[in-house]
């Protein structure tokens, strides 16, 4: 099966091989047995099964979304409610959501899943990394991962969400289950493991002995730190050689300085801004300028989520990471699919290089620059995955 994708008016390929030509126009791009199998000018595109007209719109990757929550029951909006009215955000509602899945069914958490996924496609997400988290028992954990898989191939173990209620006076044992029984049923269906780091959550010492443990089980390393204070988490992620630290609000120039060598090392510690965790929340937002400036790699993910973030648009955390970020609309686009597929250390997906999975998203905009002038405008005309249409 091939697609010729023609009648593009602008491809952004950010293509690794061609770093100084992210975006070029008058050309064709064919899709064949699922990757990108040629592009190039109009005039001299090889002929394909079938044929889609762009009518002058521009083509970009797909998003890479490397950080959602989306296995979960229950519904937090009065919470969302009381930030935007001054309360600020802490863990503490994650055990709100944590019992209302523990008592789902498969099935509605299933359907759910389903429904979130389904929307993250529509708005252009065609990878999406999925973390369980608001199971925190051996099998609630483990069930989560395996719906989790259902949907995605980037699946990441977060037992070590927060403490459960019920371990709240033995932490310490929390820990330790997390690090035996509950790794061992999760590892099989997960890629990652995850650790939050936060006064309301896990210590450093506690995160590295359980991202030490998953290590030793044949798990990639994330962590989310620096969401609410500079707590020492991006120090650890650099050291353990995580693939990304998420939210990194708050950071120490020490912290920066950890993160550029990574990056310099080629396949470092990613540092993955969440700009609508900001939007939610009213936390000052990141600044990615100073982040750059040091050479640090970047990617932007949407934290989809009952409560820090109920949003999965990676077109409005490309808006916000230009209006409030102060990232270049090409440096926000770049994050969002490149960086995203870094973090998660997936070559072969964030760009239309040759040999890329053929993961394409037709614009209803002449210009990708629309996505950051226009939020909030449905913007997404057509999303191929692996060059069928999904849609
Ligand atoms: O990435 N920070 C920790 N976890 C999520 C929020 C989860 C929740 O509030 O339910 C986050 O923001
Ligand atoms: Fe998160």
């Amino acid at each position: 099966m091939s697609v010729v994708i023609e009648n593009i008016g602008q491809l952004v390929t950010f293509d690794p091989t061609e770093p100084d030509r992210p975006v070029r126009s008058g050309v064709a791009l064919v899709i064949a047995e699922g990757r990108v199998a040629w592009v190039g000018d109009t005039a001299e595109a090889p002929a394909a099964d079938t044929c889609i007209d762009a009518e002058g719109a521009a083509v970009i990757p797909g998003f890479v979304d490397s950080h959602s929550h989306l296995v979960f029951a229950g519904d937090r909006v009065d919470e969302f409610e009381a930030r935007m009215a001054g309360r600020p955000y802490t863990a503490g509602g994650i055990r709100t959501t944590v019992a209302a899945t523990r008592a789902a069914s498969d099935d509605a958490l299933r359907d759910r899943l389903r429904h979130l996924v389904a929307q993250a496609r529509a708005q252009g997400t065609t990878t999406l990394e999925i973390k369980s988290g608001y199971g925190l028992t051996v099998a609630d954990e483990a069930r989560a991962l395996r719906l989790a898989r259902e949907v995605t191939d980037e699946t990441t173990f977060l037992g070590a969400h927060v403490v459960p209620a019920e371990f709240a006076h033995d932490r310490a044992a929390y820990v330790d289950l997390v690090c035996g029984a509950m790794l061992a049923a999760c590892a099989p269906h997960a890629r990652f493991i995850d650790v939050f780091i936060d006064s309301g959550a896990f210590t450093v010492d506690e995160a590295r002995r359980i991202l030490t443990a998953g290590r030793d089980a044949g798990l990639g390393l994330r962590v989310h730190a620096g969401q609410l204070e500079a707590d020492g988490g991006v120090a650890l992620a650099v050291e353990l050689g995580a693939a990304s630290v998420d939210h990194c609000t708050f950071l120490t120039d020490d912290d920066v300085d950890l993160l550029a060598a990574s990056a310099r090392d080629g396949a470092g510690t990613v540092a993955t801004l969440l700009p609508l965790v900001e939007f939610s929340t009213k936390q000052p937002y990141p600044d990615a300028r100073r982040l750059l400036a040091a050479g640090v790699a970047l990617a932007i993910a949407s934290d989809c989520n009952p409560g820090s973030n109920f949003s999965s648009s990676m077109p409005l955390a490309v808006a916000l990471a230009v209006r409030e970020l102060g990232m270049t609309p090409l440096e926000a686009l770049a994050a969002a699919t490149r960086g995203g597929a870094r973090a998660l250390r997936r070559p072969d997906v964030g760009h239309l290089g040759v040999g890329a999975r053929g993961d394409a998203v037709i614009l209803d905009a002449p210009d990708y620059r629309h996505l950051a002038s226009r939020p909030g405008v449905p913007l997404v005309r057509q999303v191929l995955v692996g060059g069928e249409a999904t849609q």
